[in-house]
């Protein structure tokens, strides 16, 4: 069983939602957590409300800056992508640049912060990734120009350096909620069915990162729609979730 004690975490995409509540949760567990996103401020905020959070703000979009931060990161136990970006946008009313934007942070930050991470961790022989994948990326959903195929992206990912990794001592999982209510979802405009609270799903978080299950997606049955979904044709699929 994973103890959380002691160890280094360097949460990405911490300062709003889901990362937030991970970055108080894993530090409330006796973690040092390295808590990172744009929002200096919210990080700053977020150093003070808990023992154990250093800020460390980065651009996961710039290179350089990533490469920065990983430096003064130092050597991690686990590092955690919860970085994301979502605008509701259907194909049939496509804005430019805006898919462009929410795969940058969701499946390009990723691959960016990754580079540095995944060497290091196999150098040292030992490693936690876990990624924050989406319910929305297994199949293809409504409205999800962009973030859907990027959740997919960063989703085939974990498979990719889960089977690369196996042997090294470096771990990977992929984590995949449901309907959270953060700022991403109050962009929706549609009922979001067993929306969960970012600390309840913080808490689903750490106990599908104990599980040691490379796959952990929830909350069911709401889940199943998805994971079972995804075995069905298309057009029955679609026909459902419509
Ligand atoms: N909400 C849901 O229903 C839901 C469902 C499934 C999966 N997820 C996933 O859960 C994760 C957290 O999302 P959330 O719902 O908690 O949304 P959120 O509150 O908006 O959090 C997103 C986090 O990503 C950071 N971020 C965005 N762009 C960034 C950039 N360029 N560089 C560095 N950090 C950046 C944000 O911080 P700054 O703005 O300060 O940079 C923030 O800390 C995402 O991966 C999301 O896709 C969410």
């Amino acid at each position: 069983m994973t103890t959380f004690a002691g160890s280094r975490w360097w949460i990405v995409g911490a300062s709003f939602g889901l990362g937030r509540a991970l970055a108080l949760a894993l530090a409330r567990e006796g973690a040092d957590v390295i808590a990172s996103a744009r929002s200096a401020d919210a990080l700053a905020e977020l150093a003070r409300a808990q023992p154990g959070i250093k800020p460390l703000p980065v651009d996961v979009t710039d290179p350089g800056a990533v490469a920065a931060a990983v430096e003064r990161a130092g050597a991690v136990d686990g590092l955690l992508y919860a970085a994301g970006d979502y605008e509701p946008m259907s194909a049939r009313a496509w804005r430019p640049g805006v898919a462009e934007q929410v795969a940058a942070v969701n499946f390009i930050g990723a691959l960016t912060v990754l580079s540095h991470v995944v060497p290091a961790m196999v150098a040292r022989g030992k490693g936690r990734i876990v990624l924050i994948g989406s319910l929305a990326g297994f199949r293809g959903l409504p409205g999800a120009i962009g973030y859907g195929a990027s959740k997919a992206a960063l989703m085939h990912l974990a498979e990719n350096l889960r089977v690369d990794l196996t042997g090294t001592g470096v771990t990977v999982q992929c984590i995949n909620p449901g309907f959270i209510a953060t700022r991403l979802t109050a962009r929706n405009d549609f009922r979001m069915p067993q929306i969960m609270t970012p600390d309840e799903a913080a808490c689903r978080t750490l106990r599908a990162i104990r599980s040691g299950r490379f796959s952990v997606s929830f909350p069911a049955p709401f889940a199943w729609l998805f994971t079972l979904g995804r075995h069905l044709p298309v057009a029955l699929f679609q026909a459902l979730v419509r």
